[in-house]
């Protein structure tokens, strides 16, 4: 089956756990934008919901589906957030940050009771680690934080190569919140939660896309059907 399919299917399946009055997170990436679309279709047919989106591109897609919006400054709590992932593991711990979005996705999930996770199966691993990890830095001293980031890759018994994510025109890519993005190729991240306090110690790192932790639900849609691994 067609992969764009099996990701609208996993985002059809979270739409189930949605009713009006719902205050929602609204992911960034391919699949996420599947949710959003679909959403809009309820949201066009009368469920009253109303999104916080994690990126300046899910903003657009989200207004343009007619979605109603609000901030983390003008509500409390949200009920569910649903976003996709780049990397799952068995026990919800996930890599994300593949679109740039890492740092808002983060802020987003941190604030919602649930946050479920929709992604076609492939994404689906035994160790973390394959997929480079996202590192959402400050341009400010950057060969300094590349420093400490090989330290910390050491301290957690990884091997690391950093890549500087490349944007538009030769520039590095800009994030919504205006920093950096190094990829780091590790290849496989033996203690998922060590790393990610360690690199959450850097000065320089503004965020890291190790969730550990944060995903309630993941919804798998794959050839032979939908299947959900909870927490
Ligand atoms: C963006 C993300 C995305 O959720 C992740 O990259 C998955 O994207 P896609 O659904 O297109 O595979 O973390 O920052």
């Amino acid at each position: 089956m067609d992969k764009e399919e099996l990701k609208r299917r996993a985002a059809a399946r979270a739409l189930d756990e949605v009713r009006s009055g719902m205050k929602l997170g609204l992911g960034t990436g391919s699949t996420a934008k599947h949710f959003v679309e679909l959403l809009g279709e309820r949201v066009r047919d009368g469920l009253d919901v109303v999104g916080v989106p994690t990126s300046e591109v899910t903003r657009a897609d989200a207004e343009r589906c007619g979605i109603r919006l609000t901030t983390l400054d003008e509500i409390d709590r949200l009920d569910i957030t649903v976003d996709g992932a780049d990397e799952a593991d068995g026990k919800l711990d996930l890599i994300k940050g593949g679109g740039g979005a890492l740092l808002r996705e983060k802020i987003v999930a941190a604030a919602s009771d649930r946050m479920i996770v929709i992604a076609d199966e492939s994404k689906l691993v035994d160790t973390l680690g394959r997929f480079p990890l996202p590192i959402e830095v400050i341009p400010f001293g950057l060969a300094a934080t590349r420093r400490a980031l090989q330290l910390a890759f050491d301290a957690a018994g990884c091997a690391g190569e950093l890549k500087l994510r490349p944007g538009k025109d030769g520039h590095a890519f800009v994030t919504d919140g205006g920093h950096w993005i190094v990829d780091a190729r590790l290849g496989r991240i033996p203690d998922a939660p060590r790393l990610a306090q360690l690199l959450s110690a850097i000065p320089g790192v503004v965020e890291h896309g190790l969730f550990v932790g944060m995903a309630s639900t993941l919804v798998l849609a794959g050839a032979t059907g939908i299947r959900t691994i909870e927490r």
